[in-house]
């Protein structure tokens, strides 16, 4: 079915087909009977697949990654279809509109996306005005935070804290966004003395003890991934979502003048699965297991989840696979998990 759909979507803009099927899919939810349908085919419950992770409970390890549903419009839609958490954002304090479209590109033959989208969001206090009305039951929402583009990284820090406090009280957890390719600059706040001070101004005003983790790029070095390490432990930090996506153009099947005409921007999907799998592996074992990670990339079957649950992740998180493997992908991926 989803095979069908596709052949008519893929023709559309990335962009507008996303907004297109998000909003036809929620219209169809109002169908008196269609969502109870919806569960029944798409949805999991199974005991074992539970997890407690850093104090909240799971009712799978599966989440939708940042940037799917930006401004928190989604959460009762992702949710019918078995996500267990959905992370809303990046959002910044004002409202911004990122970068000129075109700035989304399917590399089909690669399963694969580039995407320079530039944190357009509505803002802080719109998305927060969204997440007080009320949510599914059982489904954990997670804030990425970042900074605006015109904001100084001197400044960012102020940033980050006006998107944290605004949210507090309106999220289960934070990701602290650093590592995204398509605002100038913002992957050099990955560099220790920047990233400390940051995470410490947020540990300082974080009085319940909210989890926090930090979200960090596939390109950085082992030298760079051991100060990560150091920083999680020294700031308290709950863990680590490995990865972003890559500013790398390795093992892609399109040609290079397409790749090439796509322009800037980070690479996700299949070709991103090996990275972000030896980076959580790394983060795992050279910490011995200190803190939590949460595997994202390239995640679109049931093997490409085991592959980043093997090498430790506490969690798993989707975007590219989603787009390119439809609405049964968490049902596909639970049903394996089950089974071994
Ligand atoms: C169109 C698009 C927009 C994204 N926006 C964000 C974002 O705003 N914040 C963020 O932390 N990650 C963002 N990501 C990265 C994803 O959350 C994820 O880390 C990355 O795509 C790797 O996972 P995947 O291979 O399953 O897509 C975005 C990815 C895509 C494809």
């Amino acid at each position: 079915m989803y095979r069908l759909l596709k052949l008519f979507l893929f023709r559309l803009d990335p962009e507008k087909a996303h907004y297109l099927t998000m909003w036809v899919f929620m219209a169809l939810l109002k169908v008196p009977g269609v969502k109870a349908l919806f569960k029944a085919l798409f949805q999991v419950n199974h005991s074992r697949m539970v997890r407690t992770v850093a104090g909240m409970k799971f009712s799978n390890p599966i989440g939708l990654a940042a940037g799917f549903d930006k401004n928190g419009l989604f959460l009762n839609a992702m949710a019918t279809l078995g996500f267990s958490h959905i992370e809303v954002g990046t959002i910044t304090p004002r409202a911004q509109p990122g970068n000129p479209k075109p700035r989304l590109f399917r590399l089909i033959k690669s399963r694969a996306l580039i995407n320079r989208m530039g944190f357009n969001n509505d803002g802080v206090e719109v998305l927060a005005k969204r997440l007080e009305g009320k949510r599914p039951d059982g489904l954990i929402v997670g804030a990425n935070i970042g900074k605006n583009k015109d904001t100084p990284n001197e400044e960012a820090v102020n940033d980050y804290l006006k998107c944290f406090l605004r949210l507090y009280d309106l999220v289960d957890y934070f990701t602290v966004n650093v590592s995204s390719p398509n605002t100038p600059g913002l992957r050099s706040l990955q560099e220790k003395e920047p990233l400390t001070r940051l995470l410490t101004s947020l540990q300082a005003k974080n009085q319940n003890g909210k989890p926090v983790f930090l979200k960090i790029a596939p390109d950085l070095t082992r030298e760079q991934l051991d100060e990560i390490i150091e920083i999680i432990i020294d700031t308290q930090l709950t863990g680590v979502i490995a990865t972003n996506t890559t500013i790398t153009r390795e093992g892609l099947k399109e040609s290079k003048e397409f790749v090439e005409s796509c322009g800037a921007g980070g690479l996700s999907g299949a070709p991103v699965l090996q990275m972000s799998v030896s980076v959580v592996r790394y983060l795992k074992e050279k910490s011995n297991n200190r803190f939590v990670v949460i595997g994202v990339g390239g995640i679109e079957d049931y093997a490409s989840a085991k592959q980043h649950l093997d090498a430790g992740a506490d969690l798993i998180q989707v975007y590219s696979g989603f787009i390119y493997t439809g609405p049964g992908l968490v049902k596909g991926i639970l049903k394996g998990l089950i089974k071994s």
